[in-house]
């Protein structure tokens, strides 16, 4: 079954995707976005992708899964984990196997701290064993969840040191999660406690970091924008690893995450009440009416209405809005928000929707088809977050024509320009706090008072490039750089 394939000159060879969560099997965030479509796009690039993920309990209904004739032992804490396997076929054709184990990964949840660190330790270990049965390709691990898959890779060429090798690549989605845990616990992953240990490079001494120990390891870290990845080299922004990714700056990547044209698609997104494209509006102005009627706001086609669509985290800044909202509601501004996450911040926003009846919606949970509904209803979308390694929900939003709002950091500096002299697609603000939100607010409020411009603003939002396909490129030049490099040498390099 995993027979090397003939090889071209210069092809790509197979790559193995690992996340820990895939959409439409599982999604929490912008990384089961990611890597539920950009596996599709290499795919359609000719890259032979394969993407390893967890068996959730549940995902089963979402996608027939086949059992494999294939058992992996995994050695974790004195015990052996079993993992089975399952193979399935992603709505793009990217093939997926997705790894079982009934007492890690038998409850309907993606994550599930504080059990988080031993089932993505074991669900590492048992990844890093399947690849082994593939022939020598690319192995590309995402955050934290998967770093560990690397680094027992890394440690069997060490071992052996001769034969060829896959390359390793790692992605940086949020450097905010890094997989930090006590020395103990390296031994009882099956680790001596210095190949996991990082006192150089972190700031917490005495504990081991996953995360730290992949991107030491990988051939290749990338992350998840061009901005990002020179900010995570700062000390304001590296989470304690700036080191660590200044020594390997040579390696590092940005590469701004798209979103698949084809789901988000106004012109064609079959749960919108009308559709719409750059050209012929008209059916977002039904799409507004639709949502203020759907979620209980004035339905008022002259108020200019933000959506806020967003996990409720510190990072992604709502407090700060939280702070203005109502000088923002002032000026007539309503507001649709739909989050889940931190329960303090949701009881916030819920309290004030109870006290704005009519202009202010809150809805907390994860519901991807009111999202849609809320990017297609909207003006604009807000995002002020204190970081953002790229940020989908802007890229979402212009697609759909309402206009991001947001903080200047991350992705968000780099696929938001300010919108002035006919040119642009939103509004940023570059301080952190309350105030220069507001002051954005208000740029966006005199555009929206004049509706030719506004209209102009939205079309050009609509016509910003937002796909995987120069990304995707980026990408097949990252894989191939590895794949040479790899193939040019037959133990790994010493760092
Ligand atoms: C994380 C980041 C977000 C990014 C996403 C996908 O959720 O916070 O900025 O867009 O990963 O890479």
């Amino acid at each position: 079954m995993f027979a090397t394939s003939e090889r071209r000159e210069g092809a790509i060879p197979p790559v193995l995707y690992l996340s820990a969560e895939v959409a439409p099997l599982s999604k929490v965030g912008g990384l089961g976005d990611v890597a539920g479509s950009l596996p599709a796009a290499l795919a359609a690039l000719g890259v032979p992708m394969v993407i390893i993920t967890p068996w959730y309990q549940g995902i089963e209904e979402r996608v027939p899964l086949a059992r494999l004739p294939i058992e992996l032992s995994v050695p974790l804490e004195g015990r052996v984990e079993r993992f089975l396997v399952g193979r399935a076929w992603l709505p793009s054709g990217v093939t997926v196997f997705a790894l079982a184990n009934d007492r890690l990964f038998g409850q309907p949840v993606i994550y599930d701290e504080p059990r988080d660190r031993e089932r993505f330790f074991a669900f590492s270990r048992a990844a890093a064993e399947f690849a082994r049965l593939f022939p020598p390709g690319i192995v590309h691990a995402n955050d934290w969840h998967t770093a560990l898959a690397l680094v027992w890779l890394h440690r069997w060429f060490d071992d052996r040191r001769d034969g060829p090798r896959h390359a390793l690549v790692l992605t940086i989605h949020n450097l905010a999660h890094q997989g930090i845990t006590d020395i103990g616990y390296a031994r009882r992953l099956g680790f001596e406690a210095e190949e996991l240990l990082f006192e150089e490079w972190q700031r917490y001494p005495g504990t081991i970091n996953v995360l730290a120990r992949g991107i030491h390891v990988a051939d290749a870290i990338t992350t998840v924008s061009p901005t990002y990845a020179e900010e995570i080299q700062t000390p304001e922004f590296g989470e304690g690893l700036d080191g660590l990714l200044r020594y390997r700056r040579e390696a590092l990547w940005g590469i701004r995450n798209g979103i698949d044209v084809e789901l988000y698609d106004p012109a064609t997104d079959p749960v919108l009440p009308a559709r719409y494209n750059a050209e012929h509006l008209e059916g977002k102005v039904h799409c507004k009416r639709a949502l203020q009627a759907e979620l209980g706001l004035v339905e008022d086609p002259t108020a200019l209405l933000a959506g806020v669509v967003s996990r409720l985290d510190r990072q992604k800044g709502l407090d700060l809005l939280l702070e203005v909202i109502d000088e923002v509601i002032a000026r007539g501004v309503q507001i649709a928000l739909l989050g889940a996450g931190d329960p303090e911040l949701g009881r916030a926003f819920q309290a004030l929707a109870d006290r704005s009846p009519g202009q202010v919606s809150v809805r907390l949970g994860f519901d991807p088809v009111l999202a849609r509904r809320i990017y297609a209803g909207a003006d604009v979308v807000l995002l002020p977050s204190r970081f953002e390694p790229c940020g989908l929900g802007q890229l979402i939003g212009l697609r759909y024509g309402a206009v991001p709002v947001v903080r200047r950091t991350g992705g968000l500096a780099d696929t938001v320009q300010e919108w002035a002299g006919g040119q642009g697609n939103g509004f940023l603000f570059d301080a952190p706090t309350p105030a220069a939100l507001l002051e954005a607010m208000e740029r966006a409020l005199a555009v929206y008072g004049r509706p030719h411009e506004w209209r102009l603003l939205v079309r050009a939002a609509m016509q910003s490039e937002v796909s995987w396909e120069g990304p995707a490129q980026q990408y097949l030049e990252l894989y191939r750089s590895v794949a040479s490099a790899r193939s040019s040498m037959l133990a790994p390099a010493q760092r």
